[in-house]
């Protein structure tokens, strides 16, 4: 039994269809914080298992206890966390405490109940303004906002855990870019109010819920001066967690992987490769830099490919036209509500 922490979120919900689609049994524990509970029924859908599912915060230590008690998970993967990086600057006190204290419930918790695998949702951002690229796993690290910060201390916690106790398993997956959806198109991000990430904020232009895109910054020193990132489908990242436990089965310690494609797009060719992979049109525009934006940013995937035996096979067409089909799904259910009269969810 694999315990998935924000399981029915974006990519913890294609993870946990990954895991149930290799044969472990899944216990889910949301809060609903950023996700809904109809998530549960598609996974149940694609995967034609049901996940077992708790609703409770990870900071509810006494409902943590009786989980571990009641259905003893072999191993954990750890992906309820805040993210978005803004929020996390306004509220950088909700974030430590989510994102942190989450954590270290949880680990105390599988330290006490004697579990010792762990595979961590760290991120790309965790590298900073790389000085050169492709990214590897051993650069130096840095933080400019509490949103990364808490990725690095969670870091560092897991380093001097591992230091502290040889016998613990721990991957520290750093994902790049993760976008697209489910090819059934019933799993795939669904952010509250405006999106944050480029694909989500893309489908809803392409959807005509939006007036346009504005591409931030057209002067990167890069192929045609948007910015350039590492965009992978969420199924193969969900695919590298089901690696990873395989791994943590033969593997103590604590090591890194880079999940990326190991391959940079622009901006401007994402846009290109929406229109042309959905045939929908997507009106954009040039707008100025926004803070914080590294101009190039792309992983060197061969670690994974090496230990992990995992590497990114979907290309960005399949990316759009995946995202596509999930935004049409939303777009047809809203559409049912709006007719039957119940409230959006
Ligand atoms: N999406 C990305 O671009 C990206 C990139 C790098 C790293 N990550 C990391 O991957 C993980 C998953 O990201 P996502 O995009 O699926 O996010 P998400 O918001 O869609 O999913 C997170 C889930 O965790 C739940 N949750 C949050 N706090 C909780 C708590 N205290 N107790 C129980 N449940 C809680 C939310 O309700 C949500 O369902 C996060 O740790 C995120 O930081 C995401």
């Amino acid at each position: 039994m694999i315990l998935v922490t924000g399981g029915l979120g974006f990519i913890g919900s294609h993870a946990s269809v990954s895991l149930l689609n290799a044969g472990y049994d899944v216990l889910i524990v949301d809060d609903l914080s950023n996700s809904s509970i109809d998530v549960l029924d598609r996974i149940e859908a694609i995967a034609g298992r049901r996940p077992l599912f708790e609703q409770m915060s990870l900071l509810d230590e006494t409902r943590l206890a009786d989980i571990f008690q009641r259905h003893h998970p072999s191993a954990v993967m750890h992906f309820a966390a805040f993210k978005a990086v803004a929020e996390s600057i306004q509220t950088p006190l909700a974030y430590y405490n989510n994102n942190i204290g989450g954590t270290l419930a949880l680990l105390s918790r599988m330290q006490i109940a004697g579990v010792r695998s762990f595979v961590f949702s760290s991120s790309a951002t965790v590298y900073g303004s790389p000085a050169t690229l492709p990214i590897k796993e051993n650069f130096p690290r840095s933080a400019t906002n509490p949103y990364g910060r808490s990725k690095l201390i969670v870091e560092d916690i897991l380093t001097d855990l591992v230091a502290s106790d040889p016998s613990w398993r721990i991957a520290n997956l750093r994902y790049f870019n993760p976008v697209g959806a489910h090819e059934s198109g019933l799993l795939g991000e669904q952010p509250r109010g405006t999106p944050n990430n480029l694909m989500p904020y893309l489908l809803q232009v392409a959807a005509g819920q939006r007036a346009r895109l504005d591409v931030f910054g057209s002067d990167y020193p890069t192929k045609d001066g948007s910015c350039v990132r590492d965009f992978i489908h969420v199924v193969d990242l969900a695919e590298g967690h089901v690696a990873a436990i395989r791994y943590l089965k033969e593997h103590v310690g604590m090591t890194s992987f880079n999940l990326g494609v190991g391959r940079g797009i622009s901006v401007l060719e994402l846009c290109e490769a929406f229109e042309r992979s959905t045939g929908q049109s997507l009106p954009r525009q040039v707008a100025g830099r926004r803070a914080g934006d590294v101009a190039e940013c792309w992983a060197d995937a061969d670690k994974a490919s090496a230990e992990l035996g995992w590497q990114a096979t979907r290309g960005v067409e399949v990316m759009c036209q995946d995202a596509w089909r999930w935004q049409c799904y939303l777009d047809r259910r809203e559409d049912s509500r709006e007719t039957s009269g119940e409230p959006a969810k």
